[in-house]
């Protein structure tokens, strides 16, 4: 079964929105692909600090960039986003998608600080940013009197880029150009895989955080995007830097970790360990407002030292009514699980956040395979270095995702899509697969990513996962080849491939930086 689109986009949060609502208004057919029911179960929703807004303080945010990396974030880079990016902000999000970011009495925008900003230069909604803006966003493209050229597919998971070098049918057509053609895409309702051809296809498929067995992520950040494009012949860099949030809600070991914003140091928590101490002092002079890595590391040190399971975020001494008001989705989730944040200190403990590096792209977001294009959290731009500014991600995902979809344009109407006769038929397996291997392996592989692949690490560990992951990808690869193709088995196919591009990453690079730590 084939199917044509002029651009096809592989995600839908804030990244391919953006790509979606450029190319959507010039006209041409889009066709916007998740393999969740609903396109609004992103990692975009889960953002809950804010987006930085840059007019006036354009340079200072540059330094600020280039300060939380180390002075490891590609320069141009971080220059582009800083002069673009509160056009695109003010045009896509407030006047287009009507986002409803907190405003003053005046009518102005009220902005937060985060740590290692120089100025309060961040916009907000509440703690729940990244849900505003893709309801928002989401809710604009979804007119279809405006836009009857945008599709969403849902339940739909991307298999493989299309190439004619990997998929064309003639012997031949491996010597043409390496392009990308499309993907085939399995529908979860109907079992059916699909030929989707397109002029241009654009990743934005998140990051890898859920490899982990801790983390801030949606499930579905699996990597998908990342395996994906390796398979088709692309580069993919940086994978060693994996951000490590310092704080996320910690109520028992095996508690799914709930992100509490850095906001809530931002607005004057402050971090103590188990005897009431206040430590950050011993580890940077900035305190709390210290680069993510710094703080993060220290927490795990003061886990070590005290001997307790957590850290505590305590925000008590502000008004109760203003806690409630300005982090509602923290306080209810902290209340659920019995912490009144407004009169006890929040349990909190770091996990694996956000994915520094990915599909290397240039600025217009294009990959190193041709008519494939890569933004957002998939993409590495070379803007987070070895460590990520806070509040840069739907930042750096609406920018890019506007700049990428602008190239688009000015190359698609030279562009034709290839013959999907050309490109073979995917062929499914006939063997049903047993859910509980699959689910033991997502265990294994995320039990080894967090405990031998995550914010310390060392050769020694990394040694013993290699030794892992290379006999789970040869179990997987042996069960996937017979398989009855089902979403999680796909996705753990992805996922061990990618556990071990960062793993690799992590063993060739022996100097810490950033986030990237290794102590030996
Ligand atoms: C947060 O609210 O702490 C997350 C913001 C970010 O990752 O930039």
């Amino acid at each position: 079964m084939s199917y044509k689109t002029d651009v096809l986009i592989l995600g839908t949060g804030i990244a391919g929105l953006s790509s979606a609502v450029t190319l959507a208004e010039k006209g041409y057919q889009v066709t916007i692909v998740t393999r969740e029911k609903d396109p609004a179960a992103t990692n975009t929703v889960w953002a809950q600090g804010g987006i930085i807004y840059a007019k006036g303080s354009e340079n200072e945010l540059v330094d600020d960039i280039m300060k939380a990396s180390s002075g490891t974030s590609y320069l141009p880079a971080a220059e582009l986003v800083a002069k673009h990016s509160s056009e695109l902000l003010e045009e896509f999000l407030v006047q287009k998608a009507g986002v409803d970011f907190e405003r003053n009495n005046l009518g102005e925008f009220e902005f937060t600080k985060e740590a290692a900003h120089s100025c309060a230069r961040i916009l907000y909604k509440g703690d729940y940013t990244g849900r505003e803006i893709q309801i928002s966003l989401l809710r604009y493209l979804n007119d279809k009197n405006k836009f009857p050229n945008v599709k969403f597919l849902t339940s739909h998971t991307a298999i493989d880029l299309l190439t004619s070098l990997h998929h064309g049918i003639e012997i031949p057509q491996r010597y043409e150009e390496n392009k990308v053609l499309g993907a085939y895409l399995y529908d979860q309702e109907s079992k059916v895989v699909k030929k989707y051809m397109a002029k241009f296809t654009i990743l934005a498929t998140g990051g890898v955080g859920s490899l982990y067995l801790h983390h801030t992520n949606s499930e579905g950040a699996r990597g998908d995007g990342h395996a994906m494009a390796k398979r088709a012949g692309a580069q993919v860099i940086d994978m060693e830097f994996i951000q490590f949030h310092p704080t996320t809600f910690y109520g028992g070991s095996t508690h799914r970790r709930f992100l509490i914003s850095e906001a809530v140091r931002g607005e004057g928590g402050v971090l103590i360990n188990s005897k009431g101490e206040r430590f950050m002092r011993k580890y940077s002079s900035d305190l709390e407002l210290a680069s993510r890595d710094i703080v993060a590391r220290a927490i795990a040190e003061e886990i070590i030292i005290s001997q307790n399971d957590c850290v505590y975020l305590d925000i008590t001494h502000k008004p109760q009514e203003w806690v409630k008001t300005r982090f509602p989705t923290i306080y209810k989730h902290c209340l659920e699980h019995d912490v009144d944040i407004t009169k006890e200190p929040i349990p909190v403990v770091p996990a694996a956040h956000y994915t520094c590096g990915g599909v290397k792209t240039d600025l217009n977001g294009r990959t190193t395979i041709s008519h494939l294009y890569a933004v957002g959290e998939v993409a590495c731009t070379g803007l987070h270095g070895a460590n990520r500014l806070a509040s840069t991600s739907l930042l750096e995902g609406l920018s890019f995702g506007a700049f990428a979809a602008r190239d688009i344009e000015k190359r698609i109407d030279a562009e034709e899509i290839y013959s999907a006769q050309k490109i073979r038929e995917w062929v499914d397996g006939t063997k049903e697969v047993d859910t509980a291997l699959i689910q033991q392996d997502w265990l294994t592989l995320k039990q080894t990513m967090w405990n031998y692949v995550g914010l310390t690490r060392s050769r020694d560990r990394l040694i013993r996962a290699n030794a892992m992951f290379r006999e789970l990808k040869d179990e997987i690869d042996r069960f996937y080849k017979d398989a009855k193709l089902v979403d999680s088995l796909i996705g753990l196919r992805n996922s061990v491939e990618v556990a071990q591009m960062v793993l690799t990453a992590s063993l060739r690079n022996n100097k810490s930086v950033g986030c990237f730590y290794r102590k030996s």
